[in-house]
């Protein structure tokens, strides 16, 4: 499986024969500056911009510039595979999609292209409840690829029931419970520009689909987008839950559950005391807390206290092969891959995000060979060890 991933790389060297260049960039950390010529200020500055200073966008980076991955040879590395299990479900890789909200602004076919790129490619994605299509469009979109739903949790319980049970019916096997983002943090690209997508009712297919939700509307938003939008911004932002609010999800969900936003050892642990089956270590891609510590320096010691108990993923500065690999060195069984497929499907919709998911996983195949490694369950400490 995995050795069908490193062949994008002759097959893009077999179409030079013929003049054709591969349609994007293969270098993910140039998508930002396709992506820019294409996009409108509001949305490039969405995706590319940071909370704060972007100190914490930058130290996502710099803490995979420090760690150097150690190559071994004659490991007879030939033959290879990524494929890897993640809370009971087999992965041909160990990459999935993060949850990106509010794709309509980059695309007009937004996560329906999204969810078409990762289920031809074979990675799974993790649909936002921010999300400019319905849970049951994109399920459709994806067809039997494998797809996981986000959460924003909702103040009013009934809605959240209905979303989740929406969910579940349409195929969605893990539940992703954001925690970082219970209010939006101090971002100056987006306040410099008034730009707020769900102000204009996009990012806001989910709720404004939902029964329960539209149970509690005077109008339809069809009607009246503005006392919609009114109804749900504070609805799902704004107020912060709490630990002992976790076995409302655990009664009405019935797959995995995972916690995104974890960055201390000790929320790791309450994680696991809670009955979490996973945790995703992440900052958001500095989205958040400004001045607040790199993720991937957060990685080691909380998959050290509570990768036993519960499966690790990762997100938040992960580019390239070597990224994916040096977090996984760190004790990720899998990591989320954010903004680059962004601007993927700013520049190209679905083939978009399918180069760009192509273009990581044939770096990540060909990196995880050529540095020793016939499998991902073979990365580990000794991968960054030089003894
Ligand atoms: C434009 C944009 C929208 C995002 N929307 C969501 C979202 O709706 N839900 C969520 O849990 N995370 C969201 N995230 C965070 C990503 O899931 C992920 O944590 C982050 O992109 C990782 O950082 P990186 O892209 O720099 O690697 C968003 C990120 C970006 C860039």
């Amino acid at each position: 499986m995995s050795q069908s991933y490193g062949n994008y790389q002759p097959e893009i060297y077999l179409n030079g024969l013929a003049d054709q260049t591969p349609p994007f960039t293969t270098d993910p950390t140039r998508l930002a500056e396709a992506a820019r010529e294409r996009l409108a200020d509001g949305p490039y500055w969405y995706v590319a911009g940071a909370a704060g200073s972007g100190a914490t966008e930058r130290a996502n980076r710099a803490a995979f510039d420090r760690r150097r991955l150690v190559p071994r040879m004659l490991t007879g590395a030939t033959e290879r595979s990524l494929a890897t299990t993640v809370l009971g479900e087999e992965l041909a890789a160990p990459v999935l999609l993060a949850p990106v909200g509010v794709q309509g602004i980059l695309h007009e076919d937004g996560e329906l292209a999204t969810a078409r790129a990762a289920a031809g490619v074979g990675v799974p994605m993790v649909l936002s409840t921010a999300s400019s299509h319905t849970i049951e469009d994109v399920a459709q979109a994806n067809g039997a690829g494998q797809r996981w739903y986000q959460l924003y949790w909702p103040n009013d319980d009934d809605v959240t029931v209905s979303i989740l049970d929406r969910a579940r019916r349409a195929g969605f096997t893990t539940l992703v419970v954001t925690l970082d983002t219970w209010t939006l943090a101090w971002r100056p690209r987006d306040l410099d520009q008034s730009y707020l997508p769900f102000i204009r009712g996009v990012g806001c297919a989910i709720p404004f689909s939902d029964p329960a939700f539209r149970a509690g509307l005077a109008k339809p938003p069809e009607e009246d987008v503005l006392s919609a939008v009114l109804k749900w911004v504070p609805t799902f932002t704004g107020t912060d839950k709490t630990w002992d609010r976790l076995p409302f999800l655990r009664r009405h969900w019935e797959g995995p559950i995972v916690l995104k936003g974890i960055q201390h050892v000790g929320d790791a642990r309450r994680a696991a005391a809670a009955g979490m089956d996973g945790i995703v270590v992440s900052n958001h891609g500095g989205r958040q807390v400004d001045g607040a510590v790199a993720s991937l320096d957060a990685l080691e010691p909380i998959a050290a206290a509570v990768g036993e108990r519960l499966d690790v993923l990762f997100d938040s500065g992960v580019r390239t092969g070597a990224d994916v690999l040096k977090a996984l060195a760190l004790g990720a069984k899998a990591v989320l891959y954010g903004r680059p497929y962004a601007y993927g499907l700013a520049l190209g919709g679905e083939d978009g995000v399918r180069h760009v998911l192509r273009s990581l996983l044939a770096d990540l195949d060909l990196t995880l060979g050529l540095s020793g490694h016939s499998s991902v369950a073979e990365v580990g400490p000794g991968s960054l060890s030089l003894e």
